[in-house]
């Protein structure tokens, strides 16, 4: 394991990723969190400090570590926050400088086995303005510096494998920054490179066996989404038939879904309880307009359902939950970082569902939890469906849910997923979509002018939703989705294109 301190950025997830990429298990820990104790406990090969928003310079309370961090005995590697952090620790001077942001020259001044692969000038990307003005030069060697300010852009500590780093060697506009992690990772701390997703499944089942007590039964519910098929395919290894699997018909379900999940699902061995409950959802969201009132609605009605379901069999005692590693941070979960959108899989689940919550997959990212389901024997097509949110199309429709506008969402991206899988494309997006809104366009359909709906496309690229691109789409495959578009759906007159990246808008619209 590495341990990534977690100082509030975004970036510790990139870290994390990029270990485990190398092979290498990596746990993020909140700075608030971490502590002698853990690394006790954990036994890290190496202990990383990522970035973050504070500032030694002006933080009222700027996040901390004890010095003990410099005497652990196995290599510690900060990065922006974590390398000023690492050189105030050794008595260095910190100072508001002129800021260096973006693509950045450094030299190396001094070679050293970080550096390992990179050629004298290199370019990196850096996003800062505090920096480390000096460090004393009886306990630390400069390695780098930037070629323009001059600044220390990394540093190692006299005879410990203890680095500082000013740039971000975990974004990919650092071109040799992966090289970096590994000389870290697996050169400098020699953790062995044999991780894998499917390494946990016996830390996950065994874990699942020693929570659940032997007369208590789990309520899971799927929706045929990879995350909570893995999850019920764990619980099902761990606890066999006291798994309570449900699949919820919310009437928010993409065309002809409902039948396909069940039928994916008993193949898979998992036999759900179905309720159709569409009609309950769609008239508890007449007239609802605001999209977190939306997810708002629809998480109650489905812990409704769970309590209920709980309620017939007294045995119940868990719900079991598909919340991945990205999700945790999203919502808000994580110190530092700002709540974004409610996610209902994660927070808000009501004190009256008296269930205590089982989430067996929250340290995996997506990509893993695809890998895992298909050492789980999880058809591989399966396995690279794109996501799909909890609230489904509710989230897709801009103002109020009516029947019409799922009529025609549910059309339109059944066009735009058929249209990407003629071009060969599907795998290669995180998500396309269709959204319908409330504004209308004039159209002219025979000779009659008609006022018709504006669907807008979205289809974007990402590793794991936490950041995405729009998808650079050909001039052709658009104009094919928008002929069929406004030929195939009688009540659209207009086909726009969402051209926005994450950030600074989202993915989904609402
Ligand atoms: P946004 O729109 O926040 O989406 O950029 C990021 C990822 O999260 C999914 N998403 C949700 N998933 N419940 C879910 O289970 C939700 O309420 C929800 N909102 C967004 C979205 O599909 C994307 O992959």
């Amino acid at each position: 394991t590495v341990i990534i301190v977690n100082f509030g950025g975004q970036y510790a997830h990139l870290i994390a990723r990029r270990v485990r990429e190398l092979r290498v298990y990596s746990e993020i820990v909140n700075y608030t969190e971490f502590s002698m104790d853990v690394v006790e406990s954990v036994k890290p090969k190496a202990v990383i400090l990522s970035g973050g928003p504070s500032s030694l310079v002006s933080s009222p309370n700027p996040p901390m570590i004890g010095n003990w961090i410099l005497d652990v005995g196995i290599p510690v590697l900060g990065i922006c926050y974590g390398h000023q952090l690492l050189a105030y620790l050794i008595g260095g001077r910190i100072e508001r400088g002129v800021g260096e942001y973006g693509k950045t020259n450094i030299e190396i001044v001094n070679s050293d086995e970080l550096f390992s692969g990179w050629g004298k000038r290199e370019y990196v990307w850096m996003s800062h303005s505090d920096y480390v003005a000096d460090i004393p030069r009886e306990k630390a060697v400069v390695l780098a510096k930037s070629v323009e300010t001059g600044y220390i852009a990394a540093f190692k500590l006299v005879d410990k494998p203890v680095y500082g780093v000013q740039f971000h060697p975990e974004v990919s506009h650092t071109p040799k920054g992966r090289k970096l992690i590994e000389n870290f990772v697996v050169g400098i701390a020699k953790a062995k490179q044999t991780w894998s997703p499917g390494n946990i499944v016996e830390k996950i089942v065994s874990d699942i066996r020693s929570m659940v007590g032997e007369d208590e039964k789990v309520l899971c519910a799927v929706s045929g989404g990879i995350d909570s098929t893995v999850t019920a395919m764990l619980l099902r290894k761990a606890i066999g038939d006291r798994l309570v699997a449900v699949f919820v018909n919310h009437g928010l379900l993409r065309e002809g879904e409902d039948v396909e999940v069940l039928n994916t699902l008993k193949k898979l061995g998992i036999n759900p309880i179905y309720i159709d409950a569409s009609q309950t959802f769609l008239n508890a969201l007449k007239g609802v307009k605001d999209c977190e009132e939306k997810r708002k609605i629809i998480g109650e009605l489905f812990a409704k359902i769970f309590k209920d379901i709980a309620e017939s069999d007294k045995n119940i005692k868990w719900l079991a939950q598909g919340t991945t590693y990205p999700d945790v941070i999203e919502s808000g979960a994580v110190v530092g970082a700002d709540k974004i959108k409610s996610h209902h899989n994660v927070a808000g689940l009501p004190k009256w569902l008296n269930l205590r919550v089982l989430e067996p997959i929250k340290y995996l990212y997506k990509d893993e939890v695809r890998a895992l389901a298909i050492e789980l024997g999880v058809p591989r097509e399966w396995a690279l469906r794109h996501p799909f949110p909890g609230p489904g199309l509710a989230v897709r429709i801009i103002g109020e849910v009516t029947e019409e506008k799922l009529g025609i969402v549910r059309k339109a991206s059944k066009i735009v997923e058929e249209e990407l899988r003629k071009e060969g494309l599907y795998q290669d997006i995180w998500q396309a979509f269709a959204v319908v809104g409330d504004d209308k366009w004039v159209g002219v359909k025979g000779d009659k002018r008609q006022l018709g709906y504006i669907v807008t496309i979205r289809i974007v690229v990402s590793e794991d939703g936490m950041t995405a691109d729009w998808f650079k789409a050909s001039l052709e495959l658009l104009e094919r989705i928008s002929n069929r578009i406004t030929r195939e759906i009688p009540d659209v007159t207009m086909v726009t294109y969402a051209i926005s990246s994450k950030p600074p808008s989202t993915i989904e619209p609402c």
